[in-house]
């Protein structure tokens, strides 16, 4: 089920009238399949109270019944008598362009697998299919569809109730910060935005300012830790002709730009003691002169600044001016870390791997639940921005297929055993039994190919034989355990 809609607060106005009717949340199963067993077996297994489970065994009555119920799963049976082959799913994709589609043969092959993944269906199962097997490919199926579900609901949420449409959450925290940026936006008031790196903080600046009656006059955005104590006081302020080596011609500094506007001062906690003096002046009075210039300029700016820097503990060790910080900290906005709002997590992947897909023309990869659950677990120290790269890379990398857990980075996974002695095995005891568990397998795992490809001279097909496995599941174990047959010839 799509998870409540975080609660209303009193002081929010209600919905408008006419606005698009939520989602349902009760998701729609179409199995077709002309073996009536599968449909009963499809009952007993995907049977469940949040959701409907139709069945059908004709092309014919399966294009009725998309019709009627716009499922958001449909399996279908390529020996269907009335549309066999690709053709059944060509039409339901016609009919039903938004549904998760899997497919099943009864007699599976490379090429139909290839040909149905083009048709688009995510999955392709061979007959005969197991309840269990049926039953989580299904439940994989629905977590996609809860995903989008989930996105658009956020991304109507922050445009109806905020307008933010850049800004995607349903954490708690962030609906705070989103209420925030409501109240302070229409006035004049200065807000300094705190958060680590990759947070948000440059698209809170912009939402502050569209939000604003500014909006109609530019945003200036200026990031003080870019220059050096001297550009950047002609960046601020501006230079007369000659002032220095190099001020070739007069020029406009960005307080002057953002005249009627506002201006976003980034990364302020990182400008020099002299820098600061000046800006305080300069915010106190809101006129400044250029530099190597004697006429006072008046300006009417909005200023809001952003830092990663703990700015009382600069304070604190002298590195940051304490009237200056009281100057900015009028209105403190603060965004937590990814790792404190892990409900935005699942969100923002769906959302940049769906925008990644489209950039790149490539379909966007599913992510099953093992793979699901290590992005979770990690710290994410570049916060959105980390996970926004890592999501087109993933796209260009899977092209389509699913990301499994071995495609993740190193640090996303865990300890990197590639980089490890081949034969050792590391007990890591500052973290839980069953992550260690895990982790020794693949650490065993090579040590005991690491043996035997010793043994046989990097010889694939002798390991494999000795493993017990195919030389390709073996050549594809190397690859992910880090293991080259070249270096045992
Ligand atoms: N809530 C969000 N919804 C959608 N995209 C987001 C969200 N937060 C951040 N992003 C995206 O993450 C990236 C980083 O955001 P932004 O540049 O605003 O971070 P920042 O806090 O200013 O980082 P830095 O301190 O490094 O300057 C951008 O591509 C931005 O579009
Ligand atoms: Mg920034």
């Amino acid at each position: 089920m799509a998870p409540p809609p975080p609660p209303r607060r009193a002081s929010e106005p209600e919905p408008s009238r006419g606005r698009p009717r939520p989602e349902p949340t009760r998701e729609i199963v179409l199995v077709i399949d002309p073996v009536d067993i599968t449909g009963r077996m499809a009952r007993l297994a995907l049977a469940s109270d949040d959701r409907d489970l139709h069945h059908c065994t004709t092309g014919q009555d399966a294009m009725v019944l998309i019709h009627q119920l716009q499922p958001d799963v449909v399996v279908a049976a390529l020996d269907v008598a009335d549309l066999p082959g690709l053709r059944l799913l060509q039409a339901v994709r016609q009919r039903a362009p938004r549904a998760v589609l899997l497919a099943i043969a009864g007699t599976p092959t490379v090429e139909g697998a290839v040909q149905a993944l083009r048709a688009g269906a995510v999955d392709y199962i061979g007959r005969p299919v197991s309840p269990g097997m049926l039953s989580e490919k299904v439940a994989r199926a629905l977590g996609d569809v809860r995903a989008a579900r989930q996105l658009s609901q956020a991304q109507r949420d922050s445009r109806d109730r905020h307008g933010f449409s850049q800004l995607l959450s349903r954490s708690p925290r962030m609906l705070q910060v989103f209420d925030a940026i409501t109240a302070v936006a229409p006035t004049d008031a200065t807000v300094l935005i705190r958060g680590e790196t990759g947070t948000g903080k440059e698209l809170v600046a912009r939402a502050l300012h569209e939000h604003s009656p500014r909006s109609s006059h530019p945003l200036i955005g200026i990031n003080c830790g870019a220059f050096t104590e001297t550009l950047l006081e002609s960046e601020l302020f501006g230079h007369e002709k000659g002032s220095f080596t190099g001020a070739i011609g007069k020029r406009q500094g960005v307080f002057e730009m953002a005249d009627r506007g506002s201006l976003f001062l980034d990364e302020l906690g990182e400008t020099s003691l002299s820098v600061q003096v000046n800006l305080l002046r300069v915010l106190e009075e809101m006129a400044f002169r250029r530099v190597g210039g004697t006429e006072m300029i008046s300006v009417d700016v909005r200023i809001i600044a952003a830092t990663n820097v703990h700015l009382e503990e600069a304070v604190r060790s002298g590195r940051f001016r304490e009237d200056l910080f009281y100057r900015l900290n009028v209105y403190p906005i603060t965004l937590p870390p990814l790792r404190e709002r892990t409900e935005d997590i699942p969100l923002l992947m769906r959302h940049f791997l769906d925008d990644a897909a489209e950039e790149y023309e490539i379909p966007a990869p599913t992510v099953p639940p093992e793979t699901a659950a290590l992005i979770l677990r990690y710290r994410w120290p570049g916060n959105v921005r980390q996970l926004r790269a890592l999501c087109e890379r993933w796209v260009i990398q899977c092209r389509g297929a699913e990301l499994r857990p071995d495609l993740l980075p190193a640090e996303i996974i865990g300890r990197d055993v590639s980089t490890e002695a081949p034969g050792a095995v590391y007990i890591d005891d500052s973290i839980p039994l069953d992550q260690l568990m895990e982790r020794v397998g693949d650490q065993v795992e090579r040590a005991y190919l690491h043996r035997l490809l010793l043994r046989h001279r990097g010889h694939l097909q002798h390991t494999a034989a000795a493993a017990g496995t195919t030389r390709r599941t073996l050549y594809t174990r190397m690859k992910k355990l880090g293991l080259d047959a070249e270096s045992y010839k």
